[in-house]
């Protein structure tokens, strides 16, 4: 298992270019599921969770070939010849359950396996289910798959009204809706700039879709869909996560093709730390205005807050605040599992619950330590670069599936960090 080696170096200065979103494309793949005619995704960003939306398209018949070095990804789901997603992909990567949806809605059935848990918390699909319950869907759970029928072969449409937002229920019952009979009304629907992307992308294909990005979405279901060529949105998390680095580092950076408008909350919060932001033509710039950085606190929420995805990377830039800053995790139970690897690195967080306190101390010390899922790691890698010494980060394959060139990114700004290879 391959790990990265990280040496605190003084201040960073270039540009890092932000990738396509890797949560957006995981939504918009699926979307192929549901036309007989070719879809294809521009500005993908390479990662092993993409790998693996690939290699589970491909299992129920699609056809999917990357292009331009994996920035392309060309689709064409002319007849599906297996409506099963079988367990060995889906326990990878829980946003299989997004080919559900589409499944049931072209062919009237599906059998998905149940994603189970994950690192982060217990993380049902008790949403997704019964949005497209809603539909008209009949499900049974047995085997630890949901097998699902659409009665008379064809969803129809309903009123869905989310107990509390997910953003992946939303996009599992607006990519079925897209096909059913009739009108849907999505109530407390997510408002993520994904689920944005995604109605814009089934819109192209064809769909009728109105309110995404409002809190209510509505669907004329139509009889089919087109094929349609569509832009991945900028990866905000990454682009927040590559603007903490300035931010720790000391420095300025400018993050291409990022926009403010996408992480509104959490820019107001790194502004409140003592960072100045500054759009340009191009992208973002950041740049570290103060000496030490004042502690700043957080809760997380669904879009607009400040996003969960970012939690883990935003203590990492706590740890060595002036002050106290207090964080609430309002998404995920339990995800606070980097506080125990950043406090090897010498770091004061207290974690009770929900919250942690994080008291700032005058500089990290490298460490052995463990990424312990996707934004953990970044946030370790990212605690590693103010350090003083060494950081080694195992466990990187957590990396892989949602960072393209990392080591190559804060190479270029200026970072000693390099990647380990071992057997
Ligand atoms: C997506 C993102 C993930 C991000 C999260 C919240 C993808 C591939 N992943 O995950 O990176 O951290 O949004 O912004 O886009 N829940 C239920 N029942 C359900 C569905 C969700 O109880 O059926 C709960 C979850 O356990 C969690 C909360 O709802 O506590 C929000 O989860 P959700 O928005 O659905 O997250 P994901 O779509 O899984």
């Amino acid at each position: 298992m391959d790990s990265i080696l990280v040496t605190g170096n003084g201040p960073l200065n270039g540009a890092i270019p932000i990738a396509g979103a890797k949560n957006a494309c995981l939504t918009l793949m699926p979307a192929t599921l549901l036309s007989e005619e070719p879809l294809t995704l521009t500005n993908a960003p390479r990662l092993s969770d993409i790998r693996t939306m690939t290699s589970l398209l491909q299992s129920l018949g699609a056809e999917v070939s990357t292009l331009q070095d994996g920035k392309v990804l060309a689709m064409s789901s002319h007849a599906l010849d297996n409506h099963t997603a079988h367990y060995d992909i889906v326990r990878k990567m829980r946003a299989s359950i997004l080919v559900l949806g589409p499944m049931l809605a072209r062919d009237g059935h599906a059998v998905v396996s149940l994603p189970g848990g994950c690192a982060i918390g217990a993380r049902p699909v008790d949403l997704h289910l019964k949005a497209l319950e809603a539909m008209g869907a009949e499900l049974d759970l047995r085997d630890g798959y949901v097998h699902a029928k659409a009665p008379g072969g064809r969803l129809q449409g309903g009123v869905v009204e989310f107990p509390f937002v997910s953003v992946g229920a939303t996009e599992n019952a607006l990519l079925a809706a897209t096909l059913a009979k009739g009108t849907t009304v999505l109530k407390n629907a997510a408002r993520e700039p994904e689920i944005i992307d995604l109605a814009e992308c089934l819109r192209k294909m064809g769909a009728q879709i109105e309110g995404q990005g409002t809190d209510t979405i509505t669907i004329q279901g139509v009889d089919r869909l087109n094929g349609a060529t569509h832009p991945v949105v900028t990866d905000r998390i990454e682009l927040g996560t590559y603007m903490l680095a300035p931010a720790i580092c000391g420095g300025e950076v400018e993050l291409l093709g990022g926009r403010r408008n996408l992480l509104e909350a959490f820019c107001t919060k790194l502004e409140a730390t003592g960072v100045e932001i500054s759009e340009t033509d191009t992208g973002l710039r950041v740049r570290r205005a103060v000496d030490r950085i004042r502690a700043v606190d957080v809760v997380t929420e669904p879009f607009p807050g400040f996003p969960t995805d970012l939690q883990a990377q935003f203590m990492a830039l706590m740890c060595t605040a002036e002050g106290v800053a207090t964080l609430e995790e309002r998404i995920f139970e339990n995800r606070f599992m980097h506080a125990p690897e950043l406090i090897r690195m010498g770091a004061q967080i207290d974690v009770h619950g929900g919250t942690a306190k994080v008291t700032g101390v005058a500089r990290l010390k490298g460490a052995p330590v463990m990424a312990t899922d996707l934004r953990a790691s970044v946030s370790l890698i990212l605690a590693g670069l103010a350090a003083e010494g060494e950081t080694k980060v195992s466990r990187v394959y957590h990396l892989d599936r949602g960072y393209e060139h990392v080591v190559r990114k804060l190479s270029a700004v200026g970072a000693k960090i390099e990647r380990i290879k071992e057997s």
